[in-house]
């Protein structure tokens, strides 16, 4: 159901701190929490004793002591106290994830640990970069993360959901040029002499005609990361006014998804004004997208079985970024199947489980 073999966003780094903080990723329970020195901590949300979430205790130095009976768990995970007895049971151990904090993002890998790749984590300096403004929303969308996916990467819906925003005609009269590299897909359209949209024309301080452009780049399954602007007629993208809309898309379970959104501008930085209506103007179009994206997840449910999505031309990138995301939920399926497999023929799957320890 989710590719668990890669970094998504699990907070702000804002969030994160020494009060533990709870986050379902992939249907996984995670708390999160800070050490005195500062480092992020990301352990399972379930005490090895009885199941109660660690994110109802309370941190207490390096480790976060659970609020039930008190065991306490390091940032590895391990148990490092039983208030009812000396010694700690080998089993006393929750999962800890790979974490990484970013430019004001916390990211965790949900997958196989020895596959954690710090260098995978996405190019987001953006947003921590004093030479562009960001502002940043938080939304909670109640739709399959596949949806946002499709959303993000068919803009052509600007011209209908967002008129009043950053929505025109032009955008669907124009076609995509779609590239793939890897994990990411790219859909690029080029819209050549024409007004910036109502939301930007203002804080770019603008009128009169221009390239305008924006380019979807997919970093399958959970970023994106979109190149957009405008600038003079012929003249090249980065002497424009640029805008990089960075998206993390992070599945809680099969109908609910977090949206970690920051829009970075490189024009009118030190305008709080601009920033302000940017913010608001923003607000509304997540809105949008979050309501259209709500009664998709509803019209999906509905659909019957065998009734499928009709695809054009401008569905390219979906397309692509679709295969893609297959081909990984495939390959951690056989993975986990080959894993499963030995487990099964090894000498362990004659043990019995141990129901107490001491
Ligand atoms: S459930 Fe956590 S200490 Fe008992
Ligand atoms: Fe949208």
């Amino acid at each position: 159901m989710f590719v668990l073999n890669t970094w998504y966003v699990a907070a702000w780094s804002a969030e994160v701190t020494e009060k533990p903080v709870r986050r379902v990723i992939c249907k996984q329970p995670i708390v999160l929490y800070r050490t005195p020195d500062g480092a992020a901590v990301a352990l399972a949300d379930r005490c090895a004793h009885r199941a109660y979430p660690l994110s109802a205790g309370r941190t207490v130095g390096d480790s976060i002591e659970c609020g039930y009976h008190g065991f306490a768990y390091g940032p590895d995970g391990a148990c490092t106290r039983v208030p009812a007895q000396s010694a700690i049971p080998a089993r006393a151990r929750v999962r800890s994830y790979p974490i990484v904090e970013k430019d004001g993002w916390i990211w965790v890998w949900t997958g196989d640990v020895e596959l954690a790749d710090e260098s995978l984590v996405p190019d987001t300096h953006w947003m921590a970069d004093p030479e562009w403004a960001t502002v940043t929303h938080t939304v909670l969308f109640e739709c399959r993360h596949d949806l946002i996916h499709d959303n993000l990467l068919d803009l052509t819906h600007e011209s209908f959901l967002h008129k009043t925003t950053v929505g025109d005609d032009y955008i669907y009269e124009h076609g995509i040029t779609v590239e793939v590299d890897g994990r990411v897909v790219t859909a690029d359209r080029l819209m050549p002499g024409v007004e910036a949209p109502p939301l930007y024309a203002r804080t770019m301080a603008t009128d009169g005609l221009y390239d305008r452009f924006h380019a979807t780049e997919f970093h399958v399954p959970s970023y994106h990361v979109l190149h957009s602007g405008i600038t003079g007629r012929g003249r090249p993208r980065e002497e424009g006014y640029l805008i990089k809309v960075l998206n993390g898309i992070t599945p809680v379970d099969e109908k609910t998804t977090w949206y970690y959104y920051a829009f970075s501008r490189n024009f009118a930085v030190d305008a709080e004004w601009a920033t302000e209506e940017l913010e608001a103007g923003l607000a509304t179009v997540l809105r949008e997208d979050a309501d259209a994206l709500r009664e998709q997840e509803i019209g999906m449910q509905e659909r019957p079985e065998g009734e499928h999505d009709v695809l054009i031309g401008q569905d390219a990138g979906v397309a692509k970024a679709r295969r893609i995301l297959s081909r990984l939920l495939a390959a951690e399926q056989q993975a986990g199947d080959r894993a499963l497999g030995a487990d099964r023929s090894g000498p362990a799957s004659q043990a019995t489980p141990v129901a107490v320890q001491s």
